[in-house]
């Protein structure tokens, strides 16, 4: 076979330059092993000439060959392929591996809706990595953005951005070199002052030094269980819960204890007598997910009492409690705490704006050190630029003003779903709609909740599945609705369209 039957044919209107067409044709033949070791390669002239491009373009192509190490140029006869390279066998249908000249397999789209490569080989991955790749993940099959009824989105439409921009200008233009070094790996000093305002408001008992900053709730709960748990570790987790705690425990190799919850939050005596040695109880005690209860003092007290006789820790996820609309918000559970048996999780993705990753955790005094070193591994922090501008909006009021306003526009969304639900859809009931931008709504029993969930979606309507949320069996069927993120009128299209889906059930099969 000639040389040049083994590029891939030249496409001059790709807008990728001839010259690194010809180069990664060769590259990819040396590297899939069709231009073995040692092989002689026709001269520029010729090659060209069999191509019909300029010489030079041949010429720029060996050039980089050449210089990363995979020809060989000698005076006088020609070029060969180097006798020292990293080679990877031919793949069986004989055309090299792939990716070696074959184009890249385009798979299903990942959750961002960008295709990715399907089908990591499990056998390369450690036993962490299989488990891993096994972890539950949500189905977010569709765009990123708001869409009904999508939960786990803020209200985005509704951030002052023309604020943000502002301060963001002013911290880049009193930006010195100095800040252009590492950061310290518990955050910035002055967002972690910040960040204990917050958490004053919210009944904590904190100090700057117990805040760590990260990038993410999840992350703050990986970080929690790699530190805390060992493999084989009992753990609790509400049962219903949200897919990145369960995922958190499942990737520390946590074997979990799922707890039911009922109107008064986690059954606290249901963990008690059957898992009483778990390590770990993972809660979100203000505004429960996703079935949005708020935990009883009585159950609070009883948490904080088997985890200080246990030596357990309780690691408490505030999700969404700052948007209650009947009353004044619960205050943590870390304020009851006087043991040090809480680790408290907040996050700024969902109070503010998805794309800000930044989130936080506070720590009782033994961890702190601990977990700041684990945090520091390998230079690691969170942006300290992204940092200072947080620090500034909360400083300066922005924050609190925009909790406030997101709670008024949030009790309009939740009014307008309310409403909505009740004139179009009375085959679904909702419940607990005090807090939150989500709510749950129950179905008629017996429905298959992920049966209409997947007609909901094929709609353009993401209605998660209520039993998608649970370890053990699902009580009852429902569905899971986010509205923070939509407009008045997207939440009255939205229920429109799903209760087409409830019609289109309802129409007897044409014969
Ligand atoms: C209960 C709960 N906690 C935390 C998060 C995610 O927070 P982050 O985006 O900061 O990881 C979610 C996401 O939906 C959630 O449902």
């Amino acid at each position: 076979m000639h040389i040049a039957d083994l590029l891939l044919p030249l496409d001059e209107a790709s807008g990728v330059p001839l010259y690194r067409q010809v180069y990664t044709g060769l590259r990819d033949a040396i590297l899939g092993g069709r231009l073995p070791p040692g092989a002689r390669i026709p001269s520029t002239r010729r090659l060209a000439a069999y191509l019909a491009v300029s010489r030079t373009t041949v010429l720029t192509a060996f050039d980089q060959l050449a210089a990363e190490g995979f020809l060989i140029a000698t005076v006088g006869s020609g070029s060969r392929i180097s006798e020292h390279l990293p080679l990877r066998p031919p793949a069986p249908d004989g055309n090299g591996p792939a990716g070696a000249g074959t184009p890249a397999r385009a798979g299903t789209p990942d959750e961002d809706g960008r295709p990715h490569e399907e089908g990591t080989p499990r056998e390369i991955l450690s036993a962490c990595g299989r488990s891993l790749i096994d972890l539950p993940r949500p189905s977010r099959p569709l765009s990123p953005g708001p869409r009904p009824f999508r939960t786990g989105q803020p209200p985005v439409d509704a951030f002052p951005l023309e604020v943000w921009r502002r301060l963001a200008a002013r911290c880049h233009r009193a930006l010195s070199t100095a800040d252009l070094y590492h950061g310290s790996p518990g955050g910035l000093q002055r967002l972690r002052e910040a960040i204990v305002t917050i958490a004053v408001a919210r009944g904590i008992r904190c100090e700057p030094r117990q805040v760590l900053v990260l990038s993410s709730a999840q992350e703050a709960m990986q970080l929690v269980c790699q530190m805390l748990l060992d493999p084989g570790d009992r753990a609790w987790l509400e049962d219903p819960a949200w897919s990145g705690g369960h995922a958190a425990l499942l990737a520390a190799g946590a074997r979990v204890a799922p707890i039911p919850v009922d109107d008064a939050g986690m059954r606290v005596e249901v963990g008690i007598a059957s898992a009483p040695e778990a390590r770990l109880a993972y809660v979100t005690p203000s505004h429960q997910y996703p079935m949005g209860v708020t935990m009883s003092l009585e159950r609070r007290t009883l948490l904080l009492s088997w985890a200080r006789e246990h030596g357990a820790w309780i690691l408490e996820d505030d999700y969404d409690s700052e948007f209650r609309y009947s009353d004044r918000p619960l205050l943590a559970l870390q304020g009851l705490d006087r043991s040090g048996r809480v680790i408290y999780v907040g996050t700024f993705n969902k109070t503010l704006f998805p794309a800000i990753r930044l989130a936080y955790l506070i720590l009782p005094d033994g961890l702190i050190d601990g977990f700041r070193r684990a945090r520091g591994i390998g230079g690691q922090h969170s942006p300290p630029i992204d940092q200072a501008v947080l620090s500034d909006f909360i400083t300066e009021g922005h924050y609190a003003r925009h909790i406030g306003h997101v709670r008024t526009i949030g009790r309009e969304r939740r009014d307008r779903l309310v409403s909505a639900v009740r004139e179009r859809l009375d085959c679904l009931e909702l419940t607990h709609t005090d807090t939150g931008l989500h709510a749950v709504a129950w179905l008629p029993p017996g429905t298959d909740d992920r049966r209409v969930s997947g007609a909901a979606l094929r709609q353009g309507v993401e209605a998660a599945a209520l039993s998608a949320f649970y370890v053990g069996p699902c009580p009852r069927p429902g569905l899971v609705l986010g509205y923070g993120s939509l407009t008045t009128a997207q939440i009255t299209d939205g229920v429109a369209r799903l209760a087409s889906v409830f019609s289109e059930a309802a129409r007897p099969a044409s014969p």
